[in-house]
């Protein structure tokens, strides 16, 4: 068609089908999918293809579906949620949305809770970090060297990735990276001087940006590699933060409402963190994340200060009521601890065959290992498993500061035969990456 000639109504209403068709449209790299095929059903530990194909997912959804792929009770809630109401918009009340905010209230170690439903993870941290400078008048913000806090531009600011950060938009002006030892080995007297010393300085940094609104930390550094913090130190991070009058915000996103066994990481302090972020087990797969404290710490935030369209969605708030029954009633925390201490007990066995597999920890359904040789991590070699447990239709996730680590993070109620084909997809994986040369194919990937 000659590209001057004006379309005719006709033409504009009648696209030609095979152009559409033959039309190469993909979704953006940064979203799209790094592991697996695509699939179509769930359940439990399984994805399945269009095919019926079974996959086992080690990655519970990227950590969200702790109670299982299409867990019976939160389906169910949701589907009478959907016969119901969808959407109110956040300005408008749902009876879900108050059932939620009042359970979780309830469930939080707050004496007088209030909670801030949000979308995601990365909006609760913004949200966050905005009832923090509300209610301590002041903007800097410490983060730690390996967190992860998500994507946002506030949230980014931060997440200790460069790669991930070199996008953000934020401030540098308002965010201190602590400039901290590694906290993955356990804290002798001189380690624990030397990280207490770090943090000391990065918050007198922070206060000469103008004074620390808050300290962000995540019990257990997930994302880089299931970095565990000592308990001991994290009392010691909220009495240091509380000294200069800032907040300490225990981003439980990962970790809370029973994955790393322990309904909130509160119970293993003494202090109380004065705000806590959860998000992924919260909805068990619907979007949905919170922030939880004492009321008059969140209501320093203004009415409208922080809102979205979709914080509060009644069918993710009933999906999330049911995962919070069905957290208490198949009592999660403690499922979640026994299936740690088999998963570490196994992985010990492993590590006797494949010296190679370093550093087992697990934190109750989350473990990880790493893979180093010749005293090197070796990014390739936990390559070389991720890609032969793919091949054995086992989904796993890398990580680690260098690549090296390999997350196990299968859902946290997992039947005796489950677990035993986990171990098995694991067994011979590293079994296959053991047979393969040094140099062998594949990289660390994320
Ligand atoms: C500790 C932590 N905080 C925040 C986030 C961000 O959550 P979301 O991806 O839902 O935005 C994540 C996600 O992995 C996380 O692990």
């Amino acid at each position: 068609m000659n590209s001057t000639h004006a379309k005719t109504a006709d033409e504009q209403t009648a696209p030609d089908e095979k152009a559409v068709r033959e039309r190469a449209v993909a979704e953006a790299r940064s979203t799209g999918t790094t592991l697996g095929p695509e699939f179509h059903t769930g359940q439990g530990p399984w994805l399945r293809t269009a095919d019926g194909t079974a996959w086992f997912d080690g990655t519970s959804g990227s950590g969200a579906a702790t109670l299982g792929h299409q867990h019976p009770a939160v389906v169910a809630a949701a589907t009478v949620q959907l016969g119901k109401l969808v959407h109110t918009g956040c300005k408008l009340g749902s009876d879900a949305r108050a059932e939620l905010v009042r359970r979780l209230g309830e469930l939080s170690p707050y004496r007088t809770p209030a909670v801030l439903p949000t979308v995601t993870g990365a909006e609760a941290v913004e949200s966050a970090l905005k009832i923090a400078r509300a209610a301590t008048g002041k903007r800097a913000v410490v983060g730690f060297t390996h967190g992860y806090h998500g994507k946002t531009a506030g949230a980014l600011g931060l997440t200790w990735r460069a790669e991930f950060k070199a996008y953000s938009a934020l401030d540098p002006d308002a965010v201190v990276t602590a400039d901290l030892p590694e906290l993955r080995d356990a804290v002798g007297p001189e380690e624990r001087a030397a990280f207490l010393a770090g943090l000391e300085a990065a918050l007198d940094r922070a206060d000469a940006l103008g004074g620390t609104a808050a300290v962000v930390l995540e019990p257990i550094q997930v994302t880089e590699g299931l970095l565990i913090v000592p308990p001991t130190l994290l009392d010691a991070i909220a009495r240091a933060a509380h000294a200069r009058g800032a907040l300490l915000v225990l981003d439980e996103i990962y970790t809370g409402l029973g994955r790393a066994g322990r309904l909130f990481t509160a119970e293993l302090m003494t202090e109380t963190p004065d705000l806590t972020l959860v998000g992924k087990t919260l909805g068990n797969g619907f979007p949905i994340g919170a922030v939880v404290g004492e009321r008059a710490v969140l209501d320093a935030l203004p009415a409208g200060v922080q809102t979205s369209t979709f914080s509060g969605s009644p069918v993710s708030c009933a999906a999330a009521v049911a995962v919070l029954e069905t957290v208490v009633a198949e009592e999660l925390p403690a499922r979640a601890r026994v299936l740690g201490a088999r998963l570490a007990e196994d992985l010990a066995r492993l590590a006797k065959t494949y010296p190679w597999l370093s550093r087992v920890r697990t934190a109750g359904a989350l473990a990880a290992v790493d893979c180093v040789r010749a005293g090197r991590p070796d990014p390739a070699l936990a390559g070389a498993v991720r890609e032969a447990a793919l091949r054995g239709r086992l989904l796993l996730f890398g990580g680690g500061p260098e690549g090296a680590t390999l997350k196990i993070v299968p859902p946290a109620l997992l039947t005796e035969s489950e677990y035993h084909v986990l171990v098995a997809g694991l067994t011979e994986a590293f079994g296959a990456a053991d047979r393969q040369p040094a140099d062998g194919a594949g990289e660390g990937r994320r």
